[in-house]
């Protein structure tokens, strides 16, 4: 049985990879990765009958893409880790192969990119996400065409479980509670995109009858069923071919089995190349292409002079200068009402009813997110500069921080649009990237806002009569102390920015921008991106909607260029 489904669906595999050998056409568009931003191109940029390559780096994840790696009782019913939501935080315990390893954070170099991955909450971003932070074209009103697309492809939902059920609402109902009680009110979240202040929901996730969905599902399926789209994986991009500001191509290796070992073109005058390989991939296409802060090209030429475009071709532009991460603060609670499960071992031993009721009706706690991050709330902090700070929080249900129990909710405070710290992506002479400069809050306005949304929350759950008890901060300690002691994590792998889209063309001084309001990076006639890479602020959610919305709006434009 098993040996013919394989059999099926790699001749599925080759109809729409292979035939002929994909590196010998000349290509309308090549897209480079195939994660949140490049799967959105691939379907969008295949519709118009132009031919479309798409290289992927890594392997195929989930089932229906040819991945069949997971745990025995999945794979035998066509399932693989990345199909099943419950099973989504095995990539903290098992990343091999899956992990990009030449980065010093974590990214999936796996078909999907980040959306084979991670936890699949999806939100639709706020107007102020895109008025505060974009400049004309990207705004509030500009990207509402773009918007209800992806949420008519992907519709979110917070009820994840077949069977109608939501599981494990023990926290939700005592936080709701605790801050309902303070005077912040109940909303769904993707109804009421812009009422993020002293608000709280279900969390909504990006899951399609209880797998993992997104655009795995949905626009790369389409796009497959299309013979004018090829996709290669296993295929990595080293740089772009160019001379001058023309590109002419892109130079492929192999990252796994059968991965392609060719230079590629695009059509002459009328082809372009689009980099999606998100953050840490795009970043380094463009150094190894000689598109960077000068600095970083003079260590790329120090480890591959024989491949790099000569001095007097490269093009100076701040790539890597406006990185940014959401700012994690977690604190923890416990309450006697709330009840853990153990994800991890649903790996080698589920609990055999959950296994049956996922198996059979795509129910129970496996069609749900690992550790059950299903509430969420908001704030909004007016700025001591005069800039307001966007918070989000999510509530898990385990401990962190070291901290051990069985009734633990840890609360991660997200610090999002407003944030003004920007951090440093750079190479190092083996080509690995390094976050050089953090991006975590550091100016006086973002630690402001983070301390006083330690405190308004701790003032919401502390109250008499909530049942919570604060293990973070521990008693007696206040929210300045907790903010400006904190040693925990302040990673939240929402990473955007380093190609900054704008009008302010970063190649003249005091110029900060990357792309062009085309999604054009500057000094090219045919090169762009549009993954995470561009966006010029911080967001308010976890961002992986915003960045499929940003993808269809630079498609959008892209399509309405002259050549
Ligand atoms: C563990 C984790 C959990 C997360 N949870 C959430 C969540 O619940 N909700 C949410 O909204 N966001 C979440 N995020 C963030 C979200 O997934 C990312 O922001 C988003 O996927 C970024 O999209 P992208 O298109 O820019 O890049 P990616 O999705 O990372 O895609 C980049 C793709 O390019 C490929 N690539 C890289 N280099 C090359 C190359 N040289 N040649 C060819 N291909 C290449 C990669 O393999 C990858 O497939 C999470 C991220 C992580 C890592
Ligand atoms: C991709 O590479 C991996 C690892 O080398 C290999 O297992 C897989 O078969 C390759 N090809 C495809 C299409 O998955
Ligand atoms: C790729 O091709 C080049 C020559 O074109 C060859 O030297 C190299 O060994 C090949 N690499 C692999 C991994 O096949
Ligand atoms: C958020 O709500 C609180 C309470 O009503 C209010 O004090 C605060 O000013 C609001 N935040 C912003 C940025 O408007
Ligand atoms: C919670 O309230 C108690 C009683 O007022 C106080 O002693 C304790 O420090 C508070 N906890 C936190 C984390 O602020
Ligand atoms: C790089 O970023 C820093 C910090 O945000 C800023 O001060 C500097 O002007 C930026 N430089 C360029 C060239 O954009």
């Amino acid at each position: 049985m098993k040996g013919i489904d394989t059999l099926l669906l790699s001749v599925l595999f080759t109809l729409s990879s292979a035939a002929p050998a994909p590196s010998q056409e000349e290509y309308d568009f090549i897209i480079v990765g195939g994660g949140a931003a490049g799967l959105i191109a691939a379907d969008r940029l295949s519709e118009t009958g132009k031919s479309v390559l798409l290289l992927e780096r890594g392997p195929p994840s989930t089932w229906k893409h040819g991945g069949r790696n997971g745990p025995e009782w999945a794979v035998e019913n066509k399932l693989t880790r990345y199909d099943i939501p419950g099973l989504c935080n095995q990539i903290w315990m098992d990343s091999a192969g899956i992990a990009c390893e030449d980065i010093d954070q974590m990214a999936g170099c796996v078909l999907g990119g980040g959306t084979a991955i991670n936890a699949g909450l999806f939100f639709k971003p706020t107007n102020r996400d895109w008025d505060y932070n974009f400049p004309e074209g990207w705004k509030a009103k500009d990207m509402v065409a773009a918007t209800n697309r992806v949420f008519k492809r992907i519709p979110s939902t917070d009820v994840p479980s077949q069977d109608g059920k939501r599981y494990f609402q023990e926290s939700y109902n005592v936080l709701s509670a605790a801050l309902g009680k303070a005077g912040w009110k109940g909303i769904t979240a993707n109804a009421s995109p812009n009422q993020k202040n002293r608000t709280f929901a279900h969390t909504p996730f990006m899951y399609i009858n209880g797998e993992r969905g997104g655009p795995l599902a949905t626009y790369l399926v389409s796009a497959r069923a299309r013979k004018n789209f090829k996709l290669a994986v296993n295929s990595t991009v080293e740089r772009v071919v160019r001379k001058g500001g023309v590109i002419t191509g892109v130079e492929v290796v192999p990252f796994g089995e059968g991965g392609l070992n060719a230079t590629i073109n695009v059509k002459q005058k009328t082809g372009k190349v689009i980099l999606a390989a998100g953050v840490f991939g795009t970043t380094k296409i463009l150094f190894r292409s000689g598109i960077g802060p000068l600095d970083q090209l003079a260590i790329v030429k120090t480890a591959e002079a024989d491949k790099l475009v000569p001095e007097e071709e490269w093009i100076s532009l701040p790539v890597g200068n406006n990185t940014m991460d959401h700012t994690n603060t977690d604190l923890v609670v416990s309450h006697p009402d709330v009840v853990p499960y153990d994800y991890y071992a649903a790996w080698d031993a589920p609990i055999e009813q959950d296994k049956q009721d996922y198996i059979e009706h795509r129910s129970g706690p496996l069609a749900g997110a690992a550790p059950s991050p299903n509430t969420m709330f908001w704030e909004a902090i007016p700025g001591i500069d005069g800039v307001e700070r966007q918070l989000q929080w999510t509530a898990r249900v385990e401990g962190s921080l070291g901290a051990e129990g069985d009734n633990l909710i840890t609360l991660s405070q997200y610090l999002g649009t407003g944030y003004e710290t920007r951090g440093k992506l750079t190479i190092n002479p083996y080509l690995s990237m390094v976050t050089a400069r953090s991006p975590y809050a550091a100016t006086e306005g973002d630690i402001d806002a983070q301390i006083k949304g330690v405190a308004s929350v701790v003032a919401a759950l502390n109250a008499t009569g909530s049942g919570f008890t604060f293990v973070f901060p521990p008693e007696g300690v206040d929210a300045v102390e907790y903010v400006k002691t904190y040693l925990g994590g302040k990673r939240s792998n929402h990473w955007l920015g380093t190609s900054k889209l704008g009008t302010d063309d970063g190649r003249k001084p005091g110029g900060t921008a990357v792309v062009d309001t085309n999604t054009k990076v500057y000094g090219t006639d045919n090169l762009f991106v549009i993954d995470a890479s561009i966006f010029p602020g911080h967001v308010t959610h976890n961002p992986s909607a915003a960045i499929m919305i940003a993808a269809e709006r630079a498609v959008e434009r892209i399509l309405k260029l002259r050549n």
